[in-house]
């Protein structure tokens, strides 16, 4: 007999609300159903996310994503297995909304409640969607996070190194900032860089010099805050090319720096002789195409498998925490209504707390 097991899966612990239906058929997981409202909008005049619009807005959308789900995947409360949660780490009120709706539909259907870690609901999509096996080695990089895991389980993760202050996508945001680009400021920055010349501006190269995997990106920003400055000293603004070029210099800078680091991760990971070694993005940033275009030619010359999930699911979405749920649930591992909102919440508690905190508050 086949096992199947479906989840409903809730994300609130940042600036997206995002119900998804997940089945699992003999360890195959398919998305059933995946939706997300965002809140660009809401917090656009802000310059930031702000935690209280966050979690009010969540509080109210997160009811109408479940329906909606469960309407898109054709499916009743009565047809799931289980019902996971973003538990942590986030902004503490969206992870509370999503924690507290998570624990009323487990109490009036009597399913099991699964609080699930977001960072590993990241660290886990490539099994959803590749069915990669344990170990492999996955590097996290979107506005509210930067590191490498090594994944060897459910609950299983080392992490090697991360960035000690801004998340890359945060600083891609607050380059297209600097130059007057439109948000969200990752895609503005690549559409520019394209143009330009990315020799122009010698932008630094943050932490190469020093031996391990940590990454440091709010240096390369002040960089490029100057080099704009100089130009509008010495010419009274920027011209189209100028601007071009400042994105080509950034953006190739952000890729040097994650190649290399990505090279010296993956060593690290090759070392533990995987038996067949794999190296998976996710996160907003994992969509910038020389970014992606490094880490294949890395995975190339190293001898790895590169997986990328699709976009919607490499950016925070539900389907990655039904998953992971699922993924808990078979191993028997569920929560009781005593499961708490962790604002912060490592993976690896082995490894120093990370210092940088990204665009979106404390991730870990
Ligand atoms: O994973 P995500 O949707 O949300 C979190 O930050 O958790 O990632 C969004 C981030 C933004 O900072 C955005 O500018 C960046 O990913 N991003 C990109 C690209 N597309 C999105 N950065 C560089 N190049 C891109 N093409
Ligand atoms: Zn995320």
């Amino acid at each position: 007999m086949a096992e199947t097991i479906t989840f409903l899966g809730l994300e609130s612990s940042c600036d997206d609300t995002a119900a998804a239906i997940v089945r699992c058929t003999n360890g195959q997981g398919k998305v059933m159903a995946s939706v997300i409202y965002g809140q660009t909008a809401l917090h656009a005049d802000f310059g930031g996310i702000v935690p209280e619009i966050a979690a009010r807005a969540h509080a109210e959308k997160l009811d109408l994503c479940v329906e909606e789900a469960l309407l898109a995947a054709n499916l009743t409360l009565a047809d799931l297995d289980g019902i996971a949660v973003t538990a942590g780490p986030g902004l503490i009120g969206g992870v509370l909304s999503g924690v507290m709706c998570a624990k009323g539909l487990a109490a009036g259907t009597g399913l099991p409640l699964v609080g699930v870690n977001h960072l590993a609901g990241h660290a886990l999509t490539p099994r959803l969607t590749d069915g990669l096996n344990f170990p492999y080695l996955m590097l996290l990089v979107s506005g509210g996070h930067c590191q490498f895991l090594i994944v060897r389980g459910v609950e299983d993760f080392s992490r090697l190194g991360g960035t000690i202050d801004d998340a890359p996508g945060e600083a891609f945001d607050k380059t297209a900032k600097l130059l007057g680009l439109p948000q969200p400021g990752g895609p503005s920055v690549e559409a520019e860089a394209a143009k330009g010349d990315p020799k122009r501006f010698a932008f630094p190269r943050p932490l190469l010099d020093r031996p391990g995997c940590d990454m440091s990106f709010s240096g390369l920003k002040t960089a490029l805050l100057r080099a704009r400055d100089a130009l509008v000293a010495e010419k009274g603004g920027l011209t189209v090319q100028d601007r071009a070029d400042l994105c080509a210099g950034f953006q190739v800078a952000v890729a040097a720096v994650l190649a290399e680091k990505s090279r010296r991760a993956v060593g690290l990971y090759l070392a533990e002789a995987p038996a067949s070694p794999a190296l998976a993005v996710a996160g907003g940033v994992a969509a910038n195409q020389a970014i992606r275009n490094r880490l294949t030619t890395l995975c190339q010359t190293e001898g790895l498998q590169f997986v990328a999930p699709p976009l919607q699911l490499c950016t925070d979405n539900a389907a990655m925490i039904a998953w992971a749920g699922i993924e808990r649930f078979r191993l028997g591992m569920t929560d009781g209504m005593d499961l708490s909102a962790r604002p912060r919440w490592p993976l690896d508690n082995r490894a120093p707390a990370m210092l940088g905190s990204g665009k979106k508050g404390a991730k870990a």
